[in-house]
């Protein structure tokens, strides 16, 4: 067990050489500038220059179709026109704007190149039994800053991200299960520094530069999600939350992005509502899913789709929902979200489309073993 000075340290550390990556100009220190080499897993024959302009690849196309045509994204307004703060007075902000003011997001940036993790032990514990996974990561991505976090200095990177922002704070304290607060993490680590956030038990079998097709501007796309589950069958009720379920033990975003800022807004609003009530001891494992697990997250991406602070909603051809994203096969773009398919995020499941490990569009394998996930988040059959 890390001692609280420990922890402290450690969390001040992991802040301190975040905030000399970020902010040297120097090439040598920059791993954030990461450039995609082109994909070869997703050859296009006729790469569109603007994939936006490309109005009928959403029917039959086996490329990458692009949702967005007529679905059209808003450019994101920056908080201020030189993306410099002005000093605000924020106590009277919504949680929601509040965290806008302290995260802006710019989709034009670079994917940094941190990779996230947690778990009860850091890899230098003699206990740390993912070495394998957690190895793969590091292989996968050089020059990539590869954090394995433990609860306890998550508390205090938290503590030192969200200074500003208290009610988060409180509603991390005060979620009652280590499963509620290792899934508030993943959100509030991406929405303050972007990256990439996969649970222990994964093996990243390709590159995260890989993910996005090379068709896709990277200056273009803030988050990177895959499906967890796609279940055609007319009982899919009895086994998953939602008809379409989009997996949260992965996810590539930009700091900042507006899926992310609901996500956060909406845990803590439920969190501090129920603790004001007195309703935090009825959490229990199987409120995770709808809580802050892929329901959740599932529900606020068909949102963000759908909000027309974000889409030209006059502009489009009808909303969105699970049936723009059964059975596909290749990645899709709707805005700045690129949504992979089962295979990418889920191989080997042997159902519901998804394809072998082996496949060209699988990226991650989820074991499944080192979540606190209760069962009946699990897949049939695992
Ligand atoms: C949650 O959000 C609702 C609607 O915006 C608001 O009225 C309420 O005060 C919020 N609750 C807390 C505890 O922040
Ligand atoms: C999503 O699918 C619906 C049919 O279910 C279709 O009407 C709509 O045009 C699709 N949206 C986009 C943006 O392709
Ligand atoms: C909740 O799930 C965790 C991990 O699966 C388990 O250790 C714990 O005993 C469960 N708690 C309850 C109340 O079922």
């Amino acid at each position: 067990m890390l001692s609280f000075r420990r922890a402290l340290v450690a969390a001040a550390f992991i802040i301190t050489a975040l905030y000399f990556i970020t902010r040297s100009t120097s090439p040598t220190a920059s791993p954030i500038a990461v450039e995609y080499p082109k994909s070869e897993s997703n050859p296009e024959s006729n790469p569109p220059s603007d994939p936006r302009q490309q109005s009928d690849s959403t029917a039959s196309s086996s490329n990458d179709a692009v949702l967005a045509s007529e679905h059209r994204h808003h450019q994101q307004q920056q908080t201020s026109p030189e993306g410099q703060q002005t000093l605000r007075d924020t106590s009277r902000m919504t949680l929601y704007d509040k965290l806008e003011y302290h995260f802006p997001y710019d989709v034009e940036t670079k994917f940094p190149a941190y990779i996230w993790q947690t778990w009860k032990w850091t890899p230098a514990h003699g206990e740390f039994q993912f070495r394998d996974q957690e190895a793969t990561w590091t292989d996968q991505h050089p020059g990539f800053v590869h954090e394995v976090i433990t609860d306890q200095v998550a508390v205090h990177l938290i503590r030192l991200l969200y200074a500003s922002v208290p009610e988060v704070l409180e509603a991390y304290d005060a979620l009652p299960l280590p499963v509620l607060k290792a899934d508030f993490f993943r959100y509030l680590i991406l929405l303050a520094r972007g990256g990439i956030y996969s649970d222990i038990d994964t093996y990243a079998i390709r590159s995260a530069l890989e993910w996005i097709p090379s068709s896709v501007p990277r200056e273009a796309v803030g988050l990177v999600i895959g499906i967890e589950a796609d279940p055609d069958r007319p009982d899919w009720k009895d086994w998953y939350s939602r008809r379409i379920q989009f997996c949260q033990w992965t996810i590539q975003a930009k700091p900042g992005h507006p899926v992310l800022r609901q996500v956060v807004s909406r845990i803590t609003n439920q969190t501090l509502t129920r603790k004001r009530e007195g309703s935090l001891k009825g959490l229990n494992n199987k409120s995770v899913i709808e809580f802050t697990g892929p329901a959740l997250w599932t529900d606020i991406v068909f949102e963000y789709f759908n909000d027309p602070r974000y889409f030209d909603m006059t502009q489009s051809s009808g909303l969105i929902d699970w049936k723009n994203f059964t059975g596909m096969e290749n990645s899709r773009r709707v805005g700045d979200v690129v949504v992979l398919p089962i295979t990418s995020f889920s191989p080997g499941v042997e159902q519901m489309g998804s394809k072998d490990y082996d496949d060209p569009m699988a990226f991650v394998k989820h074991d499944f073993e080192g979540t606190w996930k209760p069962e009946s988040e699990r897949h049939i059959g695992d």
